[in-house]
Protein backbone atom coordinates (compact mmCIF):
# COMPACT_ATOMS: atom_id res chain seq x y z
CA UNK A 1 0.00 0.00 0.00
CA UNK A 2 2.85 2.56 0.98
CA UNK A 3 3.28 3.36 -3.02
CA UNK A 4 -0.33 2.93 -3.86
CA UNK A 5 -1.44 6.23 -5.70
CA UNK A 6 -4.54 8.70 -4.66
CA UNK A 7 -6.63 9.03 -7.76
CA UNK A 8 -7.43 12.33 -8.82
CA UNK A 9 -10.21 12.62 -11.18
CA UNK A 10 -10.26 15.83 -13.11
CA UNK A 11 -6.55 15.83 -11.84
CA UNK A 12 -5.95 17.88 -14.92
CA UNK A 13 -8.28 20.56 -14.37
CA UNK A 14 -7.28 23.89 -13.07
CA UNK A 15 -8.13 22.55 -8.66
CA UNK A 16 -6.78 19.22 -9.93
CA UNK A 17 -3.59 20.21 -11.03
CA UNK A 18 -2.80 22.00 -8.27
CA UNK A 19 -3.56 18.92 -5.70
CA UNK A 20 -1.93 16.75 -8.19
CA UNK A 21 1.76 19.23 -7.92
CA UNK A 22 1.30 18.92 -3.73
CA UNK A 23 0.87 15.56 -3.39
CA UNK A 24 3.60 14.73 -5.64
CA UNK A 25 5.41 17.06 -3.74
CA UNK A 26 4.28 15.19 -0.65
CA UNK A 27 6.03 11.84 -1.43
CA UNK A 28 2.52 10.62 -2.66
CA UNK A 29 1.92 8.68 -6.37
CA UNK A 30 -1.12 10.14 -8.67
CA UNK A 31 -3.27 8.77 -10.99
CA UNK A 32 -5.29 11.37 -12.69
CA UNK A 33 -8.40 9.90 -14.60
CA UNK A 34 -9.50 13.38 -16.94
CA UNK A 35 -11.29 13.16 -20.39
CA UNK A 36 -8.95 16.66 -21.11
CA UNK A 37 -12.62 18.01 -21.67
CA UNK A 38 -10.98 21.75 -19.84
CA UNK A 39 -8.21 20.03 -18.22
CA UNK A 40 -4.96 20.19 -20.30
CA UNK A 41 -1.96 17.62 -20.23
CA UNK A 42 0.46 21.19 -19.68
CA UNK A 43 -0.92 21.74 -16.49
CA UNK A 44 0.56 18.11 -15.61
CA UNK A 45 3.98 17.08 -14.17
CA UNK A 46 3.98 14.45 -16.97
CA UNK A 47 7.59 13.33 -16.83
CA UNK A 48 7.09 12.56 -13.06
CA UNK A 49 7.75 8.82 -12.73
CA UNK A 50 5.04 8.70 -9.61
CA UNK A 51 2.18 10.41 -12.25
CA UNK A 52 0.02 8.79 -13.69
CA UNK A 53 -2.15 9.69 -16.46
CA UNK A 54 -5.71 7.58 -17.66
CA UNK A 55 -7.59 9.80 -20.62
CA UNK A 56 -11.25 9.09 -20.40
CA UNK A 57 -14.71 9.50 -18.95
CA UNK A 58 -15.73 8.81 -15.82
CA UNK A 59 -18.97 8.29 -16.98
CA UNK A 60 -17.71 4.93 -18.35
CA UNK A 61 -18.03 2.76 -15.37
CA UNK A 62 -15.71 0.15 -16.55
CA UNK A 63 -12.86 2.41 -16.79
CA UNK A 64 -13.61 3.89 -13.57
CA UNK A 65 -12.98 0.64 -12.48
CA UNK A 66 -9.47 0.24 -13.78
CA UNK A 67 -8.68 3.71 -12.52
CA UNK A 68 -10.02 3.62 -8.76
CA UNK A 69 -8.59 -0.53 -8.64
CA UNK A 70 -5.53 -0.57 -6.04
CA UNK A 71 -5.23 3.39 -5.27
CA UNK A 72 -5.74 4.54 -1.58
CA UNK A 73 -8.17 7.17 -1.99
CA UNK A 74 -10.01 9.13 -4.69
CA UNK A 75 -10.28 13.12 -4.56
CA UNK A 76 -13.55 12.71 -7.18
CA UNK A 77 -13.22 16.32 -9.34
CA UNK A 78 -14.03 15.69 -12.55
CA UNK A 79 -17.42 17.63 -13.79
CA UNK A 80 -18.69 19.92 -16.29
CA UNK A 81 -17.67 22.98 -13.80
CA UNK A 82 -19.78 25.66 -15.85
CA UNK A 83 -23.16 25.94 -14.91
CA UNK A 84 -24.39 27.35 -17.75
CA UNK A 85 -23.59 24.72 -19.91
CA UNK A 86 -25.35 22.23 -17.41
CA UNK A 87 -28.65 25.02 -18.30
CA UNK A 88 -27.96 24.58 -21.73
CA UNK A 89 -27.66 20.63 -22.06
CA UNK A 90 -28.72 19.37 -18.59
CA UNK A 91 -28.53 15.29 -19.93
CA UNK A 92 -24.72 15.71 -21.37
CA UNK A 93 -23.86 17.38 -18.01
CA UNK A 94 -25.46 14.66 -15.97
CA UNK A 95 -23.22 12.40 -17.19
CA UNK A 96 -20.21 13.30 -16.05
CA UNK A 97 -21.37 15.92 -12.87
CA UNK A 98 -23.19 12.85 -11.43
CA UNK A 99 -23.03 9.25 -12.94
CA UNK A 100 -19.75 10.22 -12.72
CA UNK A 101 -19.70 10.07 -8.73
CA UNK A 102 -21.81 7.13 -8.91
CA UNK A 103 -19.30 5.28 -10.80
CA UNK A 104 -16.47 6.56 -8.19
CA UNK A 105 -18.87 5.00 -5.48
CA UNK A 106 -19.63 1.80 -6.82
CA UNK A 107 -16.12 0.98 -7.81
CA UNK A 108 -14.80 2.19 -4.04
CA UNK A 109 -17.05 -0.25 -3.27
CA UNK A 110 -15.85 -2.83 -5.56
CA UNK A 111 -12.06 -2.23 -4.85
CA UNK A 112 -12.51 -1.50 -0.90
CA UNK A 113 -11.31 2.27 -1.54
CA UNK A 114 -12.84 4.28 1.64
CA UNK A 115 -11.70 7.53 1.82
CA UNK A 116 -12.79 10.15 -0.91
CA UNK A 117 -13.24 13.91 -1.24
CA UNK A 118 -15.53 15.12 -3.11
CA UNK A 119 -15.41 18.58 -4.98
CA UNK A 120 -19.14 19.97 -4.13
CA UNK A 121 -20.84 23.66 -5.02
CA UNK A 122 -22.25 26.75 -2.42
CA UNK A 123 -24.55 26.33 -5.60
CA UNK A 124 -26.35 23.03 -3.77
CA UNK A 125 -27.82 26.67 -1.60
CA UNK A 126 -29.16 28.59 -4.71
CA UNK A 127 -30.21 32.09 -3.03
CA UNK A 128 -31.27 30.90 1.00
CA UNK A 129 -28.68 32.44 2.98
CA UNK A 130 -28.02 35.32 0.46
CA UNK A 131 -26.42 37.85 2.49
CA UNK A 132 -25.89 36.64 5.43
CA UNK A 133 -22.81 33.71 5.91
CA UNK A 134 -24.35 30.39 4.72
CA UNK A 135 -24.09 27.59 7.72
CA UNK A 136 -23.80 24.19 5.76
CA UNK A 137 -27.52 23.68 7.85
CA UNK A 138 -28.83 25.91 5.57
CA UNK A 139 -31.84 24.77 3.74
CA UNK A 140 -30.96 23.61 -0.09
CA UNK A 141 -32.18 25.08 -3.21
CA UNK A 142 -30.29 23.81 -6.29
CA UNK A 143 -31.54 26.14 -9.02
CA UNK A 144 -29.65 24.41 -12.07
CA UNK A 145 -29.06 20.83 -13.02
CA UNK A 146 -25.26 21.57 -11.87
CA UNK A 147 -26.53 21.81 -8.37
CA UNK A 148 -28.96 19.03 -8.27
CA UNK A 149 -26.20 16.86 -9.48
CA UNK A 150 -24.42 18.29 -6.91
CA UNK A 151 -26.47 17.58 -4.26
CA UNK A 152 -27.65 14.52 -5.47
CA UNK A 153 -23.84 12.81 -5.49
CA UNK A 154 -23.56 14.11 -2.00
CA UNK A 155 -26.34 12.40 -0.76
CA UNK A 156 -25.08 9.17 -2.97
CA UNK A 157 -21.61 9.28 -1.52
CA UNK A 158 -24.15 9.43 2.06
CA UNK A 159 -25.74 6.07 1.55
CA UNK A 160 -22.30 4.49 0.30
CA UNK A 161 -21.04 6.06 3.57
CA UNK A 162 -23.80 3.71 5.67
CA UNK A 163 -24.31 1.13 3.47
CA UNK A 164 -20.74 0.52 2.83
CA UNK A 165 -18.20 2.13 4.86
CA UNK A 166 -17.32 4.97 2.46
CA UNK A 167 -15.19 7.59 3.60
CA UNK A 168 -16.86 10.96 2.44
CA UNK A 169 -15.43 14.73 2.48
CA UNK A 170 -17.51 16.56 1.55
CA UNK A 171 -16.57 20.17 0.47
CA UNK A 172 -18.60 22.93 -0.66
CA UNK A 173 -16.26 25.11 -2.42
CA UNK A 174 -17.28 29.02 -2.77
CA UNK A 175 -15.06 30.60 -5.40
CA UNK A 176 -11.67 29.62 -5.73
CA UNK A 177 -9.46 31.68 -7.99
CA UNK A 178 -5.51 31.09 -9.32
CA UNK A 179 -3.19 29.95 -11.99
CA UNK A 180 -4.66 27.99 -14.49
CA UNK A 181 -8.13 28.47 -14.05
CA UNK A 182 -9.74 28.44 -17.44
CA UNK A 183 -10.97 32.03 -18.58
CA UNK A 184 -12.18 31.44 -21.76
CA UNK A 185 -15.76 31.15 -21.87
CA UNK A 186 -18.15 34.13 -20.72
CA UNK A 187 -19.54 32.29 -17.70
CA UNK A 188 -15.47 31.32 -16.16
CA UNK A 189 -14.55 32.12 -12.85
CA UNK A 190 -15.04 35.84 -12.83
CA UNK A 191 -11.15 36.89 -11.40
CA UNK A 192 -9.65 34.43 -14.15
CA UNK A 193 -11.57 36.52 -16.59
CA UNK A 194 -10.68 40.08 -15.26
CA UNK A 195 -7.25 39.14 -14.76
CA UNK A 196 -6.26 37.28 -18.46
CA UNK A 197 -8.05 40.96 -19.95
CA UNK A 198 -5.92 43.18 -17.35
CA UNK A 199 -3.16 41.69 -18.54
CA UNK A 200 -4.01 41.84 -22.10
CA UNK A 201 -4.91 45.32 -21.64
CA UNK A 202 -8.38 44.49 -22.75
CA UNK A 203 -11.84 46.13 -21.33
CA UNK A 204 -13.30 44.95 -18.62
CA UNK A 205 -16.85 43.86 -18.27
CA UNK A 206 -18.67 44.32 -14.97
CA UNK A 207 -22.53 42.74 -14.68
CA UNK A 208 -24.17 44.90 -12.15
CA UNK A 209 -22.66 48.16 -9.94
CA UNK A 210 -19.12 45.82 -9.06
CA UNK A 211 -20.68 45.83 -5.21
CA UNK A 212 -22.53 42.64 -5.61
CA UNK A 213 -19.62 40.37 -2.96
CA UNK A 214 -18.38 36.84 -3.02
CA UNK A 215 -15.61 34.76 -0.52
CA UNK A 216 -12.45 34.56 -2.71
CA UNK A 217 -10.29 31.30 -1.60
CA UNK A 218 -6.42 31.11 -3.70
CA UNK A 219 -6.30 27.90 -4.63
CA UNK A 220 -3.09 27.12 -2.99
CA UNK A 221 -5.28 27.63 0.72
CA UNK A 222 -8.00 24.84 -0.47
CA UNK A 223 -4.95 22.41 -1.91
CA UNK A 224 -3.78 22.32 1.97
CA UNK A 225 -7.13 21.56 3.70
CA UNK A 226 -7.54 19.03 0.67
CA UNK A 227 -4.36 16.99 1.40
CA UNK A 228 -5.02 17.53 5.37
CA UNK A 229 -8.63 15.69 4.41
CA UNK A 230 -6.81 12.82 2.48
CA UNK A 231 -4.24 12.41 6.01
CA UNK A 232 -7.06 12.51 8.82
CA UNK A 233 -7.41 9.47 10.86
CA UNK A 234 -11.06 9.82 10.91
CA UNK A 235 -13.52 11.43 8.85
CA UNK A 236 -16.41 13.48 10.72
CA UNK A 237 -20.41 13.15 8.82
CA UNK A 238 -21.23 16.21 7.25
CA UNK A 239 -20.45 18.23 4.00
CA UNK A 240 -18.30 21.10 4.89
CA UNK A 241 -17.96 24.69 3.31
CA UNK A 242 -15.04 25.97 2.07
CA UNK A 243 -14.51 29.80 2.25
CA UNK A 244 -13.13 32.68 4.28
CA UNK A 245 -15.85 34.31 5.77
CA UNK A 246 -14.84 37.50 3.90
CA UNK A 247 -17.09 39.35 1.47
CA UNK A 248 -14.98 41.25 -1.20
CA UNK A 249 -16.78 43.18 -3.63
CA UNK A 250 -15.86 42.77 -7.31
CA UNK A 251 -14.94 46.66 -7.15
CA UNK A 252 -12.66 45.69 -4.31
CA UNK A 253 -10.88 43.02 -6.45
CA UNK A 254 -10.62 45.11 -9.06
CA UNK A 255 -8.17 47.79 -6.59
CA UNK A 256 -6.25 44.57 -5.64
CA UNK A 257 -5.90 44.21 -9.16
CA UNK A 258 -5.10 47.63 -9.92
CA UNK A 259 -1.99 47.33 -7.21
CA UNK A 260 -0.97 43.96 -9.18
CA UNK A 261 -0.83 45.06 -13.23
CA UNK A 262 0.06 48.92 -12.09
CA UNK A 263 -3.33 50.04 -14.23
CA UNK A 264 -6.55 48.57 -15.31
CA UNK A 265 -7.97 48.66 -18.93
CA UNK A 266 -11.23 50.57 -19.15
CA UNK A 267 -14.01 48.90 -16.86
CA UNK A 268 -17.60 49.32 -17.91
CA UNK A 269 -20.45 48.64 -15.96
CA UNK A 270 -23.52 46.41 -17.69
CA UNK A 271 -26.51 45.13 -16.66
CA UNK A 272 -27.00 43.01 -14.50
CA UNK A 273 -26.87 39.27 -14.98
CA UNK A 274 -30.35 37.80 -14.19
CA UNK A 275 -30.23 35.52 -11.38
CA UNK A 276 -26.80 36.63 -10.20
CA UNK A 277 -26.49 36.12 -6.83
CA UNK A 278 -25.91 39.57 -4.74
CA UNK A 279 -23.52 38.19 -1.62
CA UNK A 280 -21.99 35.03 -0.83
CA UNK A 281 -20.19 34.30 1.90
CA UNK A 282 -19.53 30.86 3.34
CA UNK A 283 -20.06 30.01 7.36
CA UNK A 284 -16.58 28.44 7.81
CA UNK A 285 -17.21 27.19 11.41
CA UNK A 286 -16.78 23.69 10.88
CA UNK A 287 -13.61 24.15 8.60
CA UNK A 288 -11.55 25.83 10.95
CA UNK A 289 -12.64 23.23 13.68
CA UNK A 290 -11.95 20.10 11.11
CA UNK A 291 -8.90 21.69 9.66
CA UNK A 292 -5.74 23.40 10.42
CA UNK A 293 -6.51 25.94 8.59
CA UNK A 294 -3.31 27.99 7.14
CA UNK A 295 -3.15 32.14 6.76
CA UNK A 296 -5.25 33.01 3.88
CA UNK A 297 -3.80 34.34 1.27
CA UNK A 298 -4.73 37.62 0.17
CA UNK A 299 -6.08 38.83 -2.81
CA UNK A 300 -3.14 40.96 -3.91
CA UNK A 301 -0.63 38.14 -3.76
CA UNK A 302 -3.31 35.46 -4.79
CA UNK A 303 -3.56 37.70 -8.12
CA UNK A 304 0.22 38.15 -7.97
CA UNK A 305 0.49 34.61 -7.90
CA UNK A 306 -2.29 33.95 -10.87
CA UNK A 307 -0.30 36.67 -13.06
CA UNK A 308 3.07 35.40 -12.58
CA UNK A 309 4.85 38.52 -10.58
CA UNK A 310 5.01 36.88 -7.36
P1 LIG B 1 -11.91 22.43 -14.28
O1 LIG B 1 -12.85 22.48 -15.43
O2 LIG B 1 -10.57 23.08 -14.44
O3 LIG B 1 -11.68 20.93 -13.81
C1 LIG B 1 -12.56 19.87 -14.11
C2 LIG B 1 -11.73 18.73 -14.69
O4 LIG B 1 -12.58 17.61 -14.94
C3 LIG B 1 -11.10 19.11 -16.05
O5 LIG B 1 -9.75 18.68 -16.07
C4 LIG B 1 -11.93 18.32 -17.07
O6 LIG B 1 -11.19 18.00 -18.23
C5 LIG B 1 -12.33 17.11 -16.25
N1 LIG B 1 -13.59 16.47 -16.68
C6 LIG B 1 -14.77 17.07 -16.97
N2 LIG B 1 -15.69 16.14 -17.32
C7 LIG B 1 -15.06 14.93 -17.23
C8 LIG B 1 -15.46 13.59 -17.46
N3 LIG B 1 -16.72 13.31 -17.87
N4 LIG B 1 -14.57 12.60 -17.30
C9 LIG B 1 -13.28 12.87 -16.91
N5 LIG B 1 -12.85 14.12 -16.68
C10 LIG B 1 -13.73 15.14 -16.83
O7 LIG B 1 -12.68 23.08 -13.04
P2 LIG B 1 -12.25 23.29 -11.52
O8 LIG B 1 -12.61 24.69 -11.18
O9 LIG B 1 -10.90 22.78 -11.27
O10 LIG B 1 -13.33 22.36 -10.79
C11 LIG B 1 -13.00 21.16 -10.10
C12 LIG B 1 -14.24 20.70 -9.33
O11 LIG B 1 -14.57 21.67 -8.33
C13 LIG B 1 -15.48 20.52 -10.20
O12 LIG B 1 -16.19 19.38 -9.73
C14 LIG B 1 -16.28 21.78 -9.91
O13 LIG B 1 -17.66 21.58 -10.11
C15 LIG B 1 -15.94 22.03 -8.46
N6 LIG B 1 -16.13 23.43 -8.04
C16 LIG B 1 -15.28 24.41 -8.46
C17 LIG B 1 -15.47 25.72 -8.01
C18 LIG B 1 -14.54 26.85 -8.40
O14 LIG B 1 -14.70 27.95 -7.89
N7 LIG B 1 -13.56 26.59 -9.27
C19 LIG B 1 -16.55 26.05 -7.18
C20 LIG B 1 -17.40 25.01 -6.79
C21 LIG B 1 -17.17 23.71 -7.20
C1 LIG C 1 -19.49 30.64 -8.79
C2 LIG C 1 -19.13 29.39 -9.57
C3 LIG C 1 -20.30 28.47 -9.62
C4 LIG C 1 -20.84 28.21 -8.23
C5 LIG C 1 -21.09 29.51 -7.47
C6 LIG C 1 -21.45 29.20 -6.05
C7 LIG C 1 -17.46 29.80 -11.28
C8 LIG C 1 -17.20 30.10 -12.71
N1 LIG C 1 -18.76 29.75 -10.93
O1 LIG C 1 -20.51 31.38 -9.46
O2 LIG C 1 -19.85 27.24 -10.14
O3 LIG C 1 -22.07 27.56 -8.34
O4 LIG C 1 -19.90 30.29 -7.49
O5 LIG C 1 -20.73 29.90 -5.14
O6 LIG C 1 -16.55 29.58 -10.50
N2 LIG C 1 -18.98 38.82 -13.52
C9 LIG C 1 -18.72 40.04 -14.10
N3 LIG C 1 -18.03 40.07 -15.28
C10 LIG C 1 -17.59 38.91 -15.89
C11 LIG C 1 -17.86 37.67 -15.29
C12 LIG C 1 -18.57 37.66 -14.09
O7 LIG C 1 -19.09 41.10 -13.58
O8 LIG C 1 -16.96 39.01 -16.97
C13 LIG C 1 -19.72 38.82 -12.23
C14 LIG C 1 -20.92 37.90 -12.20
O9 LIG C 1 -22.05 38.52 -12.73
C15 LIG C 1 -21.03 37.67 -10.69
C16 LIG C 1 -19.58 37.70 -10.20
O10 LIG C 1 -18.85 38.32 -11.24
O11 LIG C 1 -21.74 38.70 -10.07
C17 LIG C 1 -19.01 36.33 -9.94
O12 LIG C 1 -19.26 35.51 -11.10
P1 LIG C 1 -18.59 34.06 -11.30
O13 LIG C 1 -17.14 34.13 -11.16
O14 LIG C 1 -19.17 33.50 -12.55
O15 LIG C 1 -19.06 33.25 -10.03
P2 LIG C 1 -20.48 32.95 -9.35
O16 LIG C 1 -21.60 33.50 -10.11
O17 LIG C 1 -20.33 33.36 -7.92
Amino acid sequence: MANAPILITGGAGFIGSHLCDALLAKGYAVRVLDDLSTGKPDNLQLSNPHLELIEGDVADAQLVQRAVAGCRAVVHLAAVASVQASVEDPVKTHQSNFIGTLNVAEAMRVHGVRRVLFASSAAVYGNNGEGESIAEETSKAPLTPYAVDKLASEQYLDFYRRQHGLEPVVFRFFNIFGPRQDPSSPYSGVISIFSERAAQGLPITVFGDGEQTRDFLYVGDLVQVMVQALELAQVEVGAVNVGLNQATSLNQMLKALEQVVGSLPAVHYAQARSGDIRHSRADNQRLLARFDFPQPTSMVEGLAKLLGKA
